[in-house]
């Protein structure tokens, strides 16, 4: 009888390796890839099979109406840029942000992390230009040092093994948060309110948080505390990225001995991203070996029909929970792409999880020469989301940022009104601009309203 599930690394996905790919490194020492490969093989895997099971089902009842996803974090992770305060303040404001999600949408929010793995970049362009110099761009800490110098970026197989070792200590203590008191609802929905007094909507914000106090107060009368119920005290958070370096994903797959399945144990959930999601490529290819809950980018120029045959490789069984499309349209062109997609997936009864990334349409270059988002474009984007949903009776799902926990200037806006020139004050990331905590929290507040509204698409 199998005891451990989630350790043998027999049967490895491998299959990728025979179709064309895309937004890979090319490692000059191939004999030092394999090492590492098999190095990665034997270590334990960063999650569990069961818990990736629980997902999935969390995102079945999300499919259905029933959930909110939740999703966010850093667009790269860094090895420099790591330390227990930044995974703590990005918890805060994830659950800070789920309370605030949950109590207006009156449903569970699944709250899955950017993190613990978020380390592998597509780049639009092979190569780019830092300070006059060409090299080759930056594709994430897991394959080589930002540094700008060609020594630096040459690909190098031994940062996956660091990246592996972040991703474990990240899920150590992002386990030991959920589960160690710091998720306590009491706290939680106490912690960041500064965004509140600098906002015009000051009111609104500290009725619905007024709100919140008084059902926790209800709650408590009625025996519900922290101490009686360990919903009150303890939360889930799993863990995504893009899984894109597809020698690591490779590696850190496993066949679950329960149920004899395939599962990538680098993260509870994977997506696949709008640069790497051809059909008849490698990456497709490898998400249909896995078990997992999967995700895959979606931007304005797909075709329906591109779409459908995209569910259709990854999802054949229309299993609920198995699949999320994450759009990201850009605010000005999500009315016109979004409602034939819709209309073409609702009309063949697929049965989807349709999540809005509202970050990855609306990168403008500032004119102080920065890389940045303007908040109101996020939030624009969003609303147009929820309103396509609802003019079509389907269901919006979730949402997913790039967002952190710090005091970051990266996007614009927001009730502090981050200027371009504000920009470099503390502009921190290591690829896209994050929305920062004032300007998650605000962006909480101002969806809660549509959120509250948003139907389930009525049973078929
Ligand atoms: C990302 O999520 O960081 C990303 C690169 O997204 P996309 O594939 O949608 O461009
Ligand atoms: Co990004």
């Amino acid at each position: 009888m199998p005891i451990d599930a989630s350790t043998s690394s027999d049967a490895l996905p491998s299959s990728w390796r025979k179709f064309p790919i895309k937004q890979q490194p090319e490692y000059p020492d191939p004999a030092a890839l394999r090492r590492v490969e098999q190095q990665l093989c034997a270590l334990p895997p960063l999650v569990f099979a069961q818990e990736i099971r629980d997902l999935k089902q969390h995102l079945a009842q999300v499919a259905a109406g029933k959930g909110f996803l939740l999703q966010g974090g850093d667009c790269a992770e860094s090895f420099a840029e790591f330390s227990a305060n930044k995974i703590r303040d990005t918890f805060k404001v994830l659950l800070q942000m789920a309370v605030v999600l949950t109590f207006a949408g009156r449903r569970p929010v699944t709250k899955i992390a950017r993190t613990a793995g978020q380390f592998a970049k597509p780049r639009s362009s092979d190569h780019e230009v830092v300070d006059g110099v060409s090299l080759p761009s930056f594709r994430g800490d897991i394959i080589h040092a930002a540094d700008a110098t060609p020594e630096a970026r040459v690909p190098d197989p031994e940062r996956m093994l660091r990246a592996y070792n972040q991703s474990a200590s990240t899920l150590n203590l992002l386990r030991a948060f959920a589960q160690g008191g710091l998720a306590d609802l009491h706290q939680v929905h106490r912690w960041n309110l500064d965004f509140v007094d600098a906002s015009p909507s000051k009111e609104r914000y500290l009725k619905m948080s007024k709100r919140i106090e008084d059902a926790l107060a209800f709650m408590e009368v009625c025996g519900i505390t922290s101490e009686t119920a360990p919903s009150i005290r303890e939360t889930q958070l799993f863990t995504s990225h893009e899984a894109l370096l597809l020698n690591y994903e490779e590696a850190l797959s496993r066949i679950d001995s329960f149920t004899g399945k395939c599962y990538n144990c680098s993260a509870h959930f994977v997506w696949v991203g709008e640069r790497t999601r051809q059909l008849d490529h490698a990456h497709i290819e490898f998400f249909k070996q896995i078990e997992n809950p999967v995700g895959v980018k979606i931007g304005p120029t797909i075709a329906a029909d591109e779409l459908l045959r995209l569910i259709e490789a990854l999802n054949p069984d229309n299993e609920a929970g198995r699949l999320t499309l994450i759009t990201r349209m850009g605010a000005d062109r999500l009315p016109e792409a979004l409602p034939r997609l819709i209309r073409a997936v609702q009309k063949q009864g697929f049965d989807v999880v349709w999540s809005s990334d509202p970050m990855h349409g609306n990168t403008v270059k500032s004119n102080t020469g920065f890389k940045t988002r303007q908040f109101d474009d996020i939030l624009r984007e969003l609303q147009q989301f929820f309103a396509v949903h609802q003019a079509e009776g389907t269901y919006p799902g979730g949402i997913h940022l790039e967002m952190t926990g710090e005091h970051v200037t990266e996007c614009t806006g927001g009730a502090y009104a981050i200027s371009d020139t504000d920009l470099a004050t503390r502009y921190l990331t290591s690829c896209d601009p994050r929305l920062n905590a004032d300007q998650v929290l605000e962006l909480a507040y101002l969806i809660a309203d549509a959120l509250k509204h948003a139907e389930p698409h009525p049973e078929t």
